[in-house]
């Protein structure tokens, strides 16, 4: 995560190669950065947890926090990164995170601050964040905590009151098509011109997820975007419109057979096409509308417990059918 050499960064990801390396150049996230680089002038710095959805630049913020703190004094002693997926468990709490806080360098000053950076903290199981909460109130005062996570009501509450929480955005549309541009031209790719804004479509605010489907498009041999749709797991525009028209005809076993035909899609992903439609389509009738919202909320959350796609996605396709036949017969 923290920088090497110049034929390291060739071979990276380019979401790593192109991950901010200071503060100013995280985009969109205006008063936290603001905020963050007050703490860093006055080094009055609070433990702090940033929270909101995937790819909005929280470990990027957090990393780039701790590089100008530090700047020449950056050395990996004054650092301990955690990724909660990777077995955050009560052991490392007692042991890892308790002893690297109250280890003191006798070769640095006192007072140099160290950084505790917890990724993904809310997959960190109930009990251990007990434990670190009280390991946060008896750390020494140049040890700082940043905790990441994506849902911070996962956190427990004893945490949450002892940290500044700061929480980040989806990025706007603009911010996501300038990224991805400037990567464009840095790389010097040609690319069709409705390339980013698929990407954005496709990626829905998670530049993470924007960048890393430029990189697959920008290796493959077409100039077809549609195919962008697939590699993300989505229907593909075409197919869509095609069921669109089975389903405003109330035609129920002419809409499954084009799912069926293309059946590579991520169910939730489609769902978000749908409701897309739903929400901008001119021809279902709008009394019906509230009907299937709820539709769509109950096969999303069937679907998060792993029920079947095909027997699910056949239901609301039943349930559309049903719902647009009444303009039809009306008109
Ligand atoms: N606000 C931003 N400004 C500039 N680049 C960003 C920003 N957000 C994301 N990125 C780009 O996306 C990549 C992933 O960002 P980052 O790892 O900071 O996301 P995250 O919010 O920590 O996501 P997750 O919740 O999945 O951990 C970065 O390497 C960077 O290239
Ligand atoms: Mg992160």
């Amino acid at each position: 995560m923290f920088s090497r050499g110049r034929e390291y960064t060739e071979s990276l990801p380019w979401v790593e190669k192109y991950r901010p390396s200071s503060l100013e150049e995280i985009e969109g996230q205006g008063w936290i950065v603001a905020s963050l680089q007050s703490f860093a002038k006055k080094r009055k710095i609070p433990h702090m947890i940033f929270s909101g959805p995937a790819g909005t630049g929280k470990t990027s913020c957090a990393v780039a926090f701790v590089k100008d703190i530090l700047g020449q004094n950056f050395s990996s002693e004054l650092i301990l990164e955690l990724n909660a997926s990777d077995n955050v468990r009560m052991n490392t709490v007692r042991n890892e995170i308790k002893s690297f806080s109250i280890t003191q360098n006798i070769s640095l000053p006192p007072d140099t601050l160290k950084f505790v950076i917890l990724d993904e903290a809310d997959n960190i199981p109930k009990d251990p964040q007990h434990a670190l909460r009280r390991i946060i109130e008896r750390s020494p005062p140049n040890v700082r905590f940043l905790l990441m996570c994506n849902y911070e009501n996962r956190l427990i509450d004893p945490l949450l009151s002892r940290c500044a929480l700061f929480r980040f955005s989806p990025l706007p549309k603009e911010i996501v098509l300038n990224k991805l541009r400037d990567i464009a031209i840095k790389e010097d790719l040609n690319l069709p011109q409705n390339t980013f804004e698929v990407l954005y479509l496709i990626s829905m605010g998670d530049l993470r997820k924007a960048i890393n489907f430029l990189q697959i498009f920008s290796q493959l041999d077409t100039n077809d975007t549609s195919g962008l749709y697939e590699i993300a797991g989505y229907l593909n525009p075409k197919n869509f419109s095609e069921f669109a028209d089975e389903v405003l005809k109330s035609n129920f076993q002419k809409s499954v057979n084009v799912l069926q035909r293309d059946f590579h899609f991520s169910g939730r992903n489609f769902l978000y096409q749908l409701l897309d439609w739903i929400l901008t389509s001119q021809s279902i009738p709008i009394e019906n509308i509230s009907n299937i919202l709820e539709g769509i909320g109950v096969i999303d959350f069937r679907l998060t417990l792993g029920s079947d796609m095909a027997l699910q996605l056949e239901s609301l396709v039943a349930l559309l059918c049903e719902n647009v036949r009444e303009k039809n017969l009306n008109e």
